[in-house]
C-alpha cells in the first residue's frame, strides 16, 4: 500500500487512521486495538518522542502539541497515504513535574496554566485545523479528542483542579465550534470530545485510588468502551461530549 501511495498519490480506498498520544496509557491501548481489529488500513501512531515498537500496519510519526510545524507534518504524511477516516487525539496533562492540580486559588500559577490550556486546549484545537480539513466531504469519519467529565461546568460540584479543568472546558468549546463549521463541509463527519472513565494510566495515578467509589479501568478496558462509542455516534452527535458508557456530558 505504502509502495502505491509514493508512485500513484494518495489512494483514496486506504482508510487512515491517526492517533495522538500513541505513547500515553489510553492512546497506546487505543493502538493496539485498532491494528488488530484491522477496521482501517493504516494507523499512524503519534508521539512526541520515542514510542514502543508495534505491529507492521503501525505507521509512526513525530509530532509535540506545542509546535504546529510538527502537526502539520503529520497531517502532511496522512493525506499522502490515503482517506483520514478517524483522527483521535489522546494527549493531555493533568502533572508533572512543574504542574500539580491546584487544590486552592492560592495555588494559582500563571505558567503552569498556560502549560495546562497549551496542552489540553490548543493543542488539539491546532491538530483539528490541519486534520479537519483531510476528513472526506462525504461519507462518515471521526475527529475525537479526550476530554474528562471535569471539564463540564454544570457538573462540577467539588471545585479545585482549576488548571485542568478549565483548560477541558475550553477544549469542550472549541469541539462544539468546530463541529458547526465541520458540519458546513463535510455534513457526514463527527467532531466530538471523550472522556474516559478513570483510568490507571500515569495521568491519574497519583489520585485514582482503587477504592475510590467509581471504577478505575484499565487502558484496555477504557479504549474498549471508547471505541464503542466512537462506532455508535449518530449523525446529530457532533459537537457533544461522551462519558466512556455512552452518556452525554452536561456542558
Ligand atoms: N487517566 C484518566 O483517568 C483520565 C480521566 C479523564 C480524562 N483523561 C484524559 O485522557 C487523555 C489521555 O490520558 P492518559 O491517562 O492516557 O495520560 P498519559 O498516560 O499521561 O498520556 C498522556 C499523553 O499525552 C502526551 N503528551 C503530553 N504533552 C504532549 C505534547 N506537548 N505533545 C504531544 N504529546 C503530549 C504524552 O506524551 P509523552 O509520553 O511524550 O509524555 C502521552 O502520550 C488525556 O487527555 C486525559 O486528560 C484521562
Amino acid at each position: 500500500m505504502d509502495t502505491h501511495a509514493a508512485s500513484n498519490g494518495p489512494d483514496a480506498a486506504v482508510s487512515v487512521a491517526v492517533v495522538f498520544g500513541a505513547s500515553g496509557g489510553i492512546g497506546r491501548a487505543l493502538v493496539e486495538q485498532l491494528l488488530s481489529d484491522g477496521r482501517y488500513s493504516r494507523v499512524i501512531t503519534v508521539a512526541r518522542s520515542s514510542q514502543p515498537a508495534l505491529h507492521n500496519d503501525a505507521v509512526p510519526a513525530h509530532a509535540d502539541l506545542t509546535d504546529e510545524t510538527s502537526i502539520r507534518a503529520v497531517a502532511h504524511q496522512a493525506a499522502q497515504l490515503g482517506t483520514v477516516r478517524l483522527v483521535i487525539v489522546a494527549t493531555g496533562l493533568l502533572h508533572d513535574t512543574s504542574t500539580t492540580p491546584e487544590k486552592s486559588w492560592q495555588s494559582l500559577d500563571g505558567e503552569a496554566m498556560a502549560r495546562s490550556f497549551a496542552i489540553n486546549s490548543i493543542g488539539p484545537a491546532l491538530v483539528a485545523k490541519h486534520f479537519l480539513p483531510l476528513l472526506p466531504r462525504s461519507g462518515r469519519s471521526v475527529f475525537a479528542a479526550l476530554s474528562a467529565r471535569v471539564g463540564s461546568i454544570g457538573d462540577n460540584r467539588l471545585g479545585g483542579w482549576y488548571s485542568y479543568r478549565a483548560s477541558k472546558a475550553a477544549l469542550n468549546m472549541l469541539l462544539r465550534t468546530l463541529s458547526i463549521e465541520l458540519a458546513r463541509r463535510a455534513p457526514e463527519a463527527l467532531c466530538v470530545g471523550l472522556h474516559p472513565g478513570t483510568v490507571d494510566t500515569a495521568l491519574s495515578q497519583p489520585f485514582a485510588s482503587r477504592n475510590q467509589t467509581g471504577r478505575l479501568f484499565t487502558p484496555e478496558e477504557s479504549s474498549t468502551h471508547l471505541l464503542q462509542v466512537i462506532e455508535r455516534l449518530q449523525p446529530g452527535d457532533s459537537g457533544r461530549v461522551f462519558a466512556w458508557d455512552g452518556s452525554v456530558i452536561p456542558e
